[in-house]
């Protein structure tokens, strides 16, 4: 049995897709396992991101872990998807071939709470896209805390954001379920966009992808185009990758530089909703260091991997 025993939750999104190329190798590699999946509105209808997330498994020859679907709103928030950068289907609008697989039925969180529960304390929870599920299953078990042994998570930021200028996607996308999870008592190790936006890849790197012959190589080169073509309007020479930032983190953290602290989430503040507060730089700490923050990734290796992991995927 892999060292990492994991559960994927994600909007999936041209990111997410890219996580779980590198997820499917990394399991390939006998690193990790994957034990299960779902999917949560977000980038993409509720809908989408199931369709999305069982077809690039099966795109990846791994059509036999169950994805499960999962929330179709945020707990309270309004639903607002990301279709500028991630088209209307998620994908950049490209369709996929269907997953062989039978759909699930049973929720995510009545699955992931099973998983754990079967998992004794060894499941890793990986989540790409906001909190929804996540915060149901918690709300839902209150002793699922008992049986997580991490939750990573792309999401937050110490400083600044991208949908606000105080807040990144996932965490405003629903901050109630966010602040469910910070609160949870299981340790998070928030990749926010403090380490992701450096993992940044640049043109010539995109174009070395793009002639790999692989199913994550030829997804890779499909599925971001469209988000591309909006990086390229808001003036960035290169494209973010997030979500692979967890999933790399689980196995390779000797890559990234991260420091612990408390951190929760603002539900109320009328222009920093969904930020995440890190006690990192202040006197007056929250008292408890409830997360790793991670703050730095070594670029250079980063996207060696990430471009050696999508060359590893089948063809
Ligand atoms: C996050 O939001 C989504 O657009 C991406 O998939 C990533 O999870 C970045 O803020
Ligand atoms: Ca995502």
């Amino acid at each position: 049995m892999s060292e990492h025993l994991i559960w994927m939750d994600l909007d999936t999104g041209v990111d997410d897709t890219a996580a779980l190329c590198c997820a499917a190798s990394l399991e390939n590699r006998g690193l990790i396992t994957i034990a299960g999946a779902s999917a949560v509105c977000g980038n993409t209808t509720r809908e989408h991101a199931f369709a999305n997330t069982r077809n690039v498994l099966g795109m990846l020859g791994k059509e036999h872990i169950p994805v499960y679907p999962g929330a179709e709103k945020p707990l309270l928030a309004e639903l607002h998807t990301a279709a500028h950068v991630h088209g209307e289907n998620g994908l950049g609008n490209v369709v996929l071939p269907e997953s062989p697989a039978p759909a699930e039925s049973i929720m995510a969180w009545d699955a992931l709470y099973r998983c754990a529960v079967e998992a004794e304390g060894r499941l890793e929870l990986i989540l790409t896209g906001p909190h929804t599920n996540a915060a149901i299953a918690f709300k839902k078990y209150p002793d699922l805390k008992k049986y997580l042994k991490r939750i990573l998570i792309m999401g937050g930021a110490e400083v600044g954001g991208n949908i606000t200028p105080a807040a990144e996607f996932n965490i405003y996308a629903d901050p109630e379920a966010a602040e469910v999870v910070f609160k949870s008592g299981v340790h998070v190790v928030m990749c926010g966009l403090d380490v992701t936006e450096k993992g940044i890849l640049y043109p010539e790197e995109i174009r070395e992808i793009e002639q790999g012959e692989t199913v994550g190589c030829r997804l890779f080169r499909d599925t971001t185009q469209h988000c591309r073509a909006w990086y390229k309007s808001m003036g960035i020479g290169g494209l973010h990758i997030h979500d692979v930032n967890p999933v790399l983190y689980t196995v390779y953290p000797e890559l990234y530089t991260a420091e612990e602290a408390g951190v929760f989430v603002e539900t109320r503040g009328y222009i920093t909703r969904g930020k995440t507060v890190s006690d990192r730089d202040t006197d007056v700490k929250f008292g408890v260091k409830n997360a790793t923050v991670v703050l730095d990734v070594d670029r250079v290796r980063f996207k060696d991997l990430f471009i050696e992991l999508l060359q590893e995927t089948i063809k």
